[in-house]
């Protein structure tokens, strides 16, 4: 009976072209990525600088598992603190320049540790309708309301101010929101935001992710490029995108992080990361505030300016509409040789699929005008039909595309995309 469970939910994904699989990467996160032996222009990394596989990155993170072994053996609180988690937020803090700044395990887990931590069931919590999961998760967690507002629409933040000052006059007020926006690319009007806040008396809770490395002086993210970063109750942003490793962090006031240390259960009940890629993402933030950060950052617009010169950072998404529309443009974009990942929901609203292109530092300018050119001319190209010499990009195995449909010949894995011929 639950198998049957597991294949008819299964089943029902692939029909409507929701079902995910894990593609195998052969070779470090870079520029290309290598799929079932063949090598394609990765555009669905978010090393936004390059500095995954960087030397010093990489020796960092080497040393610290010599000299501290592979995993920390518990949570933070119990004996898993170790000197590159204490050396990373102490470097963490000095970039936000904060008081204080506290890593987590993950990204996810900064959201969903942090918010529910904050926030209780008579506070209010107002979302961007676009925000992460990790901070819708952590916001329905917490039990407070929720009530979102339209998707960077500061007039509509203001009225939900008023209704939840009026409606829940003793309730502590958050909003949460990001910097840059994961799927969209596009920036918040953050000192709208952040002026609203402060006539509100609400608390901001500012997901940098993707905006640290790319925007402000040294990468330091949006709240910095705009001024604002000192206004901001909690800064939160990942290790694991720009910064190379991987992790999560929050950064604001000492008391701010001595609460957490003791509120955020993601954080008390969870192993603490490997020394690793503590070690890694300090190393990684010494690049990012340096020269080489900066020549990065530089390197980094310039293929931007390519691509699309209104993108504020390194995130460009083509909205197609379907899940089989988008599927198919990244198959076509697949077997022009570039991996542009066709994102569906519930990643981002039904009827807003799309392909998302992210840049990094580590691209070839030539790369990326090939892939502008292949995406202006998707329109003229259909898949054609019938058997292809094309590869699999789950197993190595041969492909058969038909008109309507690419599928593994492989009897074991099962790779398969049906599209909607109506559509196309
Ligand atoms: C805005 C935002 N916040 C948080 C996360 C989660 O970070 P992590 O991947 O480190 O768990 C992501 C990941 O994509 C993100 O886009």
């Amino acid at each position: 009976m639950f198998e049957d469970f597991l294949e008819a939910s299964l089943a029902d994904l692939d029909r409507r072209n929701l079902r995910r699989r894990l593609r195998i990467s052969e070779a470090p996160t870079g520029p290309v990525i290598k799929f079932g032996g063949r090598t394609l222009h990765n555009f669905a990394s978010n090393d936004y600088l390059g500095l995954a596989a960087h030397h010093d990155v990489v020796e960092a993170a080497v040393r610290a598992t010599r000299d501290f072994g592979a995993g920390s053996g518990a949570s933070r609180l119990v004996s898993g603190t170790q000197l590159p988690h204490r050396l990373l937020e102490e470097k963490l803090a000095a970039f936000k320049q904060t008081e204080a700044a506290m890593a987590f395990g993950s990204g996810y887990a900064t959201g969903t540790g942090v918010l529910p931590a904050l926030a209780g069931k008579s506070d209010v919590i107002l979302l961007d309708r676009l925000s992460h999961a990790s901070l819708v998760d952590g916001a329905r967690l917490s039990g407070a309301a929720i009530r979102p507002f339209r998707h960077n629409d500061p007039d509509q933040l203001e009225h939900h101010l008023r209704w939840a000052r009026e409606k829940h006059p003793t309730a502590r007020i958050f909003i949460v929101t990001e910097s840059v926006f994961s799927m969209d690319g596009d920036a918040a009007p953050l000192r709208e935001i952040v002026d609203l806040k402060d006539r509100h008396g609400a608390i901001l809770i500012l997901d940098e992710a993707h905006a640290v490395g790319v925007l402000g002086r040294g990468g330091r993210g949006l709240a910095d490029e705009l001024g604002v970063g000192g206004r901001i109750e909690v800064q939160m942003g990942t290790l694991g995108k720009a910064l190379g490793s991987s992790g999560g962090y929050i950064a604001g006031s000492r008391r701010l992080v001595d609460f957490l240390i003791n509120r955020a259960r993601s954080f008390l009940f969870s192993t603490a990361p490997p020394a690793a890629t503590a070690a890694a993402a300090t190393t990684a933030l010494d690049i990012c505030t340096g020269r080489e950060g900066d020549l990065r950052r530089a390197k980094l617009k310039t293929l931007g300016n390519i691509l699309d010169p209104s993108r504020p950072a390194a995130i460009f998404p083509w909205i197609l509409g379907s899940e089989e529309t988008a599927l198919r443009a990244g198959e076509a974009l697949m077997q022009l040789g570039f991996f542009v990942p066709a994102i569906r929901p519930p990643t981002v609203p039904p009827g807003s699929s799309r392909l998302r292109a992210s840049l990094s530092s580590a691209h070839a300018e030539d790369a990326v005008r090939q892939l502008r050119a292949a995406l202006e001319g998707l329109d003229d190209a259909p898949l054609p039909d019938g058997d292809t010499d094309s590869v699999c990009p789950v197993c190595g195995g041969p492909l058969t595309q038909e008109k309507c449909k690419v599928v593994c010949r492989s009897t074991v894995c099962g790779y398969r995309i049906v599209f909607n011929c109506s559509e196309f």
